[in-house]
Protein backbone atom coordinates (compact mmCIF):
# COMPACT_ATOMS: atom_id res chain seq x y z
CA UNK A 1 0.00 0.00 0.00
CA UNK A 2 0.70 3.57 -0.31
CA UNK A 3 -0.08 6.78 0.71
CA UNK A 4 -0.29 10.73 -0.60
CA UNK A 5 0.69 13.23 1.56
CA UNK A 6 -2.76 13.55 3.63
CA UNK A 7 -3.67 17.07 5.04
CA UNK A 8 -6.95 19.10 6.45
CA UNK A 9 -8.50 21.42 4.32
CA UNK A 10 -7.86 24.21 6.38
CA UNK A 11 -4.15 23.89 6.81
CA UNK A 12 -1.85 25.94 5.15
CA UNK A 13 1.34 24.32 3.48
CA UNK A 14 4.90 24.44 4.96
CA UNK A 15 7.13 27.64 4.29
CA UNK A 16 10.05 26.51 1.83
CA UNK A 17 12.48 27.46 3.92
CA UNK A 18 13.28 29.03 7.14
CA UNK A 19 14.88 32.76 7.63
CA UNK A 20 17.90 31.00 9.11
CA UNK A 21 18.83 28.81 5.93
CA UNK A 22 21.89 29.35 4.46
CA UNK A 23 20.99 30.28 0.40
CA UNK A 24 24.75 29.07 -0.77
CA UNK A 25 23.88 25.44 1.04
CA UNK A 26 20.00 26.16 -0.46
CA UNK A 27 21.41 26.69 -3.59
CA UNK A 28 23.19 23.70 -3.57
CA UNK A 29 20.65 21.55 -2.50
CA UNK A 30 18.66 22.71 -5.18
CA UNK A 31 21.20 21.79 -7.99
CA UNK A 32 22.41 18.40 -6.65
CA UNK A 33 18.04 17.75 -6.90
CA UNK A 34 17.60 19.18 -10.31
CA UNK A 35 20.70 17.14 -11.74
CA UNK A 36 18.41 13.79 -10.37
CA UNK A 37 20.97 13.52 -7.48
CA UNK A 38 20.15 11.55 -4.76
CA UNK A 39 20.06 13.18 -1.43
CA UNK A 40 21.51 11.12 1.60
CA UNK A 41 21.00 10.70 5.70
CA UNK A 42 23.56 13.04 6.40
CA UNK A 43 23.86 15.75 3.78
CA UNK A 44 22.44 19.37 4.68
CA UNK A 45 18.57 19.77 3.75
CA UNK A 46 16.43 22.55 4.13
CA UNK A 47 14.16 22.00 7.47
CA UNK A 48 10.28 22.32 4.90
CA UNK A 49 12.19 19.21 2.75
CA UNK A 50 13.34 17.46 5.98
CA UNK A 51 9.78 17.60 7.22
CA UNK A 52 7.72 17.19 4.09
CA UNK A 53 9.30 14.08 4.20
CA UNK A 54 9.26 12.87 7.70
CA UNK A 55 5.39 13.89 7.66
CA UNK A 56 5.43 11.64 3.97
CA UNK A 57 7.29 8.40 4.69
CA UNK A 58 5.45 8.17 7.92
CA UNK A 59 2.22 8.14 6.74
CA UNK A 60 3.18 5.82 3.75
CA UNK A 61 4.54 3.71 6.43
CA UNK A 62 1.28 3.90 8.72
CA UNK A 63 -0.83 3.10 5.81
CA UNK A 64 1.37 -0.14 5.27
CA UNK A 65 0.65 -1.03 8.81
CA UNK A 66 -2.98 0.03 8.82
CA UNK A 67 -3.40 -1.59 5.61
CA UNK A 68 -3.11 -5.02 7.03
CA UNK A 69 -5.80 -4.82 9.65
CA UNK A 70 -8.78 -4.78 6.32
CA UNK A 71 -7.61 -7.74 4.90
CA UNK A 72 -5.79 -9.68 7.84
CA UNK A 73 -9.80 -9.50 8.64
CA UNK A 74 -10.35 -12.51 6.28
CA UNK A 75 -7.42 -14.47 6.56
CA UNK A 76 -9.10 -16.93 8.69
CA UNK A 77 -12.30 -17.33 6.25
CA UNK A 78 -10.31 -17.26 2.90
CA UNK A 79 -12.20 -19.63 0.69
CA UNK A 80 -9.27 -22.20 0.30
CA UNK A 81 -5.43 -23.13 1.00
CA UNK A 82 -4.18 -21.57 -1.25
CA UNK A 83 -6.15 -18.38 -1.33
CA UNK A 84 -5.19 -18.21 2.71
CA UNK A 85 -1.89 -18.79 1.72
CA UNK A 86 -1.85 -16.17 -0.80
CA UNK A 87 -3.40 -13.82 1.51
CA UNK A 88 -0.81 -14.19 4.72
CA UNK A 89 2.01 -13.82 2.02
CA UNK A 90 0.37 -10.40 1.04
CA UNK A 91 0.07 -9.20 4.76
CA UNK A 92 3.35 -10.21 5.68
CA UNK A 93 4.73 -8.60 3.01
CA UNK A 94 2.77 -5.19 3.85
CA UNK A 95 4.17 -5.17 7.46
CA UNK A 96 7.44 -5.33 5.93
CA UNK A 97 6.63 -2.53 3.62
CA UNK A 98 5.94 -0.67 6.93
CA UNK A 99 9.26 -1.64 8.46
CA UNK A 100 11.63 -0.75 5.69
CA UNK A 101 9.40 3.01 5.35
CA UNK A 102 9.52 3.58 9.67
CA UNK A 103 13.68 2.34 8.98
CA UNK A 104 13.72 5.68 6.19
CA UNK A 105 11.89 7.96 8.02
CA UNK A 106 14.07 7.15 11.04
CA UNK A 107 17.02 8.38 9.18
CA UNK A 108 15.36 11.80 9.22
CA UNK A 109 16.17 12.20 12.81
CA UNK A 110 12.45 11.11 13.93
CA UNK A 111 12.56 8.03 16.06
CA UNK A 112 10.32 5.30 15.44
CA UNK A 113 8.64 5.29 19.20
CA UNK A 114 7.79 9.27 17.99
CA UNK A 115 6.12 8.01 14.71
CA UNK A 116 3.89 5.45 16.57
CA UNK A 117 2.68 7.92 19.36
CA UNK A 118 1.58 10.31 16.56
CA UNK A 119 -0.58 7.33 14.58
CA UNK A 120 -1.84 6.15 17.94
CA UNK A 121 -2.80 9.75 19.45
CA UNK A 122 -4.18 10.17 15.73
CA UNK A 123 -2.21 13.23 14.78
CA UNK A 124 -0.77 11.40 12.15
CA UNK A 125 -2.78 10.43 9.09
CA UNK A 126 -2.79 6.94 7.03
CA UNK A 127 -4.42 6.54 4.12
CA UNK A 128 -7.97 7.18 4.09
CA UNK A 129 -8.67 4.07 1.92
CA UNK A 130 -8.42 2.10 5.37
CA UNK A 131 -11.27 3.21 6.77
CA UNK A 132 -13.72 1.58 5.35
CA UNK A 133 -14.67 -1.96 6.33
CA UNK A 134 -14.09 -5.09 4.16
CA UNK A 135 -17.52 -6.49 3.90
CA UNK A 136 -17.24 -9.83 2.31
CA UNK A 137 -14.37 -11.62 0.63
CA UNK A 138 -14.74 -9.81 -3.11
CA UNK A 139 -13.24 -6.88 -1.16
CA UNK A 140 -9.68 -8.78 -0.74
CA UNK A 141 -10.03 -8.74 -4.51
CA UNK A 142 -10.67 -5.55 -4.99
CA UNK A 143 -8.37 -4.51 -2.32
CA UNK A 144 -5.32 -6.07 -4.07
CA UNK A 145 -6.53 -4.91 -7.44
CA UNK A 146 -7.81 -1.44 -6.55
CA UNK A 147 -5.79 -0.64 -3.73
CA UNK A 148 -2.56 -1.97 -4.45
CA UNK A 149 -3.02 -1.21 -7.85
CA UNK A 150 -3.46 2.49 -7.18
CA UNK A 151 -0.39 2.07 -4.94
CA UNK A 152 1.82 0.39 -8.26
CA UNK A 153 0.94 3.87 -10.28
CA UNK A 154 2.08 6.06 -7.03
CA UNK A 155 5.23 4.13 -5.82
CA UNK A 156 7.12 3.57 -9.13
CA UNK A 157 7.66 6.93 -9.62
CA UNK A 158 9.26 7.21 -6.16
CA UNK A 159 11.65 5.11 -6.74
CA UNK A 160 13.29 7.92 -8.52
CA UNK A 161 12.56 10.11 -5.15
CA UNK A 162 15.24 12.95 -4.33
CA UNK A 163 15.84 11.33 -0.72
CA UNK A 164 17.72 8.27 -1.36
CA UNK A 165 16.50 5.94 1.57
CA UNK A 166 13.13 6.66 0.63
CA UNK A 167 13.48 5.66 -3.45
CA UNK A 168 16.01 2.70 -2.14
CA UNK A 169 12.35 0.99 -0.45
CA UNK A 170 10.12 1.70 -2.81
CA UNK A 171 12.56 -1.04 -5.70
CA UNK A 172 11.82 -3.60 -3.83
CA UNK A 173 8.65 -2.82 -1.96
CA UNK A 174 6.98 -1.95 -5.92
CA UNK A 175 7.85 -5.57 -7.02
CA UNK A 176 5.98 -6.73 -4.27
CA UNK A 177 3.07 -4.59 -4.81
CA UNK A 178 2.99 -5.62 -8.51
CA UNK A 179 2.46 -9.35 -7.09
CA UNK A 180 -0.50 -7.70 -4.61
CA UNK A 181 -2.26 -6.46 -7.58
CA UNK A 182 -2.50 -9.57 -9.41
CA UNK A 183 -3.80 -11.48 -6.57
CA UNK A 184 -6.59 -9.29 -6.29
CA UNK A 185 -7.30 -8.72 -9.60
CA UNK A 186 -7.38 -13.00 -10.13
CA UNK A 187 -9.77 -12.80 -7.25
CA UNK A 188 -11.76 -10.88 -9.18
CA UNK A 189 -11.45 -12.76 -12.13
CA UNK A 190 -12.53 -15.66 -10.47
CA UNK A 191 -15.96 -14.54 -8.69
CA UNK A 192 -16.46 -12.40 -11.96
CA UNK A 193 -16.53 -15.96 -13.86
CA UNK A 194 -18.13 -17.46 -11.36
CA UNK A 195 -21.91 -18.10 -10.46
CA UNK A 196 -24.63 -15.33 -10.20
CA UNK A 197 -23.62 -14.55 -6.87
CA UNK A 198 -20.22 -14.48 -7.19
CA UNK A 199 -20.08 -12.19 -10.35
CA UNK A 200 -22.78 -9.81 -8.03
CA UNK A 201 -20.21 -10.31 -5.07
CA UNK A 202 -17.44 -8.47 -7.37
CA UNK A 203 -19.61 -6.01 -8.64
CA UNK A 204 -20.49 -5.12 -5.52
CA UNK A 205 -17.20 -4.74 -4.06
CA UNK A 206 -16.12 -2.62 -7.43
CA UNK A 207 -19.55 -0.51 -6.61
CA UNK A 208 -18.13 0.22 -3.24
CA UNK A 209 -14.32 0.51 -3.66
CA UNK A 210 -14.10 2.53 -6.91
CA UNK A 211 -14.39 6.13 -5.46
CA UNK A 212 -12.31 5.40 -2.38
CA UNK A 213 -9.66 4.15 -5.03
CA UNK A 214 -10.15 7.36 -7.10
CA UNK A 215 -9.86 9.35 -3.14
CA UNK A 216 -6.58 7.51 -2.58
CA UNK A 217 -4.08 9.68 -5.30
CA UNK A 218 -5.25 12.85 -2.72
CA UNK A 219 -7.00 16.10 -3.04
CA UNK A 220 -7.25 17.81 -6.53
CA UNK A 221 -3.48 19.54 -7.28
CA UNK A 222 -5.71 22.87 -6.97
CA UNK A 223 -6.20 22.33 -3.17
CA UNK A 224 -2.66 20.42 -2.98
CA UNK A 225 -0.68 23.20 -1.60
CA UNK A 226 2.37 21.30 -0.71
CA UNK A 227 2.31 19.90 -4.76
CA UNK A 228 4.63 22.11 -6.58
CA UNK A 229 7.13 22.45 -3.97
CA UNK A 230 7.29 18.68 -3.77
CA UNK A 231 7.61 18.03 -7.48
CA UNK A 232 10.43 20.84 -7.65
CA UNK A 233 12.22 19.09 -4.88
CA UNK A 234 11.12 15.81 -6.77
CA UNK A 235 9.75 14.08 -3.25
CA UNK A 236 6.99 13.87 -5.71
CA UNK A 237 7.38 13.40 -9.42
CA UNK A 238 3.84 13.43 -10.77
CA UNK A 239 0.57 15.43 -9.46
CA UNK A 240 -2.28 13.52 -7.57
CA UNK A 241 -4.64 14.43 -11.05
CA UNK A 242 -2.28 12.98 -13.16
CA UNK A 243 -2.08 9.84 -10.98
CA UNK A 244 -5.11 9.53 -10.66
CA UNK A 245 -6.26 9.91 -14.26
CA UNK A 246 -3.51 7.21 -15.32
CA UNK A 247 -4.95 5.26 -12.80
CA UNK A 248 -8.58 5.26 -14.42
CA UNK A 249 -6.94 5.17 -17.58
CA UNK A 250 -5.48 1.36 -16.82
CA UNK A 251 -8.55 -0.06 -14.58
CA UNK A 252 -11.28 0.80 -17.08
CA UNK A 253 -10.41 -1.70 -19.33
CA UNK A 254 -9.47 -4.47 -16.87
CA UNK A 255 -12.67 -3.70 -15.46
CA UNK A 256 -14.32 -4.59 -18.97
CA UNK A 257 -12.04 -7.36 -19.87
CA UNK A 258 -13.92 -9.40 -16.69
CA UNK A 259 -17.30 -7.90 -17.37
CA UNK A 260 -17.83 -5.62 -14.40
CA UNK A 261 -18.95 -2.20 -14.62
CA UNK A 262 -16.99 0.73 -13.18
CA UNK A 263 -19.46 2.71 -11.15
CA UNK A 264 -19.31 6.02 -12.97
CA UNK A 265 -22.56 7.19 -15.36
CA UNK A 266 -20.12 10.29 -16.41
CA UNK A 267 -17.40 7.89 -17.34
CA UNK A 268 -16.26 8.40 -21.07
CA UNK A 269 -13.76 7.73 -23.47
CA UNK A 270 -12.07 10.88 -24.33
CA UNK A 271 -10.25 10.32 -28.50
CA UNK A 272 -8.87 13.69 -28.06
CA UNK A 273 -7.21 13.43 -24.72
CA UNK A 274 -6.87 9.65 -24.93
CA UNK A 275 -7.56 9.15 -21.90
CA UNK A 276 -11.22 8.52 -19.82
CA UNK A 277 -13.35 11.55 -18.60
CA UNK A 278 -14.65 10.69 -15.15
CA UNK A 279 -17.36 11.86 -12.49
CA UNK A 280 -17.27 14.29 -9.68
CA UNK A 281 -15.27 12.68 -7.10
CA UNK A 282 -17.13 13.38 -3.23
CA UNK A 283 -14.68 15.87 -1.96
CA UNK A 284 -16.82 16.37 1.02
CA UNK A 285 -16.35 12.41 2.03
CA UNK A 286 -12.55 12.15 1.62
CA UNK A 287 -11.63 15.13 4.09
CA UNK A 288 -14.34 13.99 6.79
CA UNK A 289 -12.37 10.49 6.01
CA UNK A 290 -8.95 12.66 6.08
CA UNK A 291 -10.30 14.43 9.81
CA UNK A 292 -11.14 10.62 11.27
CA UNK A 293 -14.82 10.30 10.30
CA UNK A 294 -13.92 7.13 8.03
CA UNK A 295 -16.84 4.36 8.85
CA UNK A 296 -14.44 2.01 10.97
CA UNK A 297 -11.54 4.90 11.36
CA UNK A 298 -11.81 4.17 15.57
CA UNK A 299 -11.71 0.30 15.08
CA UNK A 300 -8.54 0.72 13.12
CA UNK A 301 -6.39 2.98 15.37
CA UNK A 302 -8.36 0.68 18.51
CA UNK A 303 -6.41 -2.01 16.66
CA UNK A 304 -3.14 -0.22 16.22
CA UNK A 305 -2.85 0.75 20.05
CA UNK A 306 -3.80 -3.12 21.06
CA UNK A 307 -1.11 -3.93 18.88
CA UNK A 308 1.41 -2.35 20.36
CA UNK A 309 0.58 -2.38 23.76
CA UNK A 310 0.18 -6.60 23.84
CA UNK A 311 3.66 -6.75 21.85
CA UNK A 312 5.63 -4.84 24.53
CA UNK A 313 7.02 -7.72 26.22
CA UNK A 314 8.66 -8.59 22.41
CA UNK A 315 10.27 -5.15 22.86
CA UNK A 316 11.76 -5.67 26.17
CA UNK A 317 12.83 -8.94 26.07
CA UNK A 318 14.41 -8.00 22.44
CA UNK A 319 16.07 -4.89 24.49
CA UNK A 320 17.24 -6.77 27.86
CA UNK A 321 18.54 -9.53 25.06
CA UNK A 322 20.68 -6.61 23.36
CA UNK A 323 22.00 -4.77 26.47
CA UNK A 324 23.27 -8.31 27.09
CA UNK A 325 24.82 -9.19 24.24
CA UNK A 326 26.06 -5.39 23.93
CA UNK A 327 27.18 -6.28 27.91
CA UNK A 328 29.22 -9.46 26.70
CA UNK A 329 31.09 -8.10 23.89
CA UNK A 330 32.21 -5.46 26.19
CA UNK A 331 33.46 -7.71 28.82
CA UNK A 332 35.25 -9.70 25.89
FE1 LIG B 1 0.48 -4.04 -1.29
FE1 LIG C 1 2.57 -2.21 0.56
Amino acid sequence: MYTTELKDRNQKAAPVTTAAEDPVKLAAFEARVAADDFIEPKDWMPEAYRKTLVRQISQHAHSEIVGMLPEGNWITRAPSLRRKAVLLAKVQDEGGHGLYLYAAAETLGTSRDEMIEALHSGRAKYSTIFNYPTLTWADIGAIGWLVDGAAILNQVPLQRTSYGPYARAMVRICKEESFHQRQGYEIMMALAAGSPEQKRMAQNALDRWWWPSLMMFGPPDENSPNTAQSVRWRIKRETNDELRQKFVDVTVPQAEAIGITVPDPALKWNEARGSYDFGAIDWDEFYAVVRGEGPVAKERVKARVEAWESGAWVREAANAHAAKRAHRAAAE
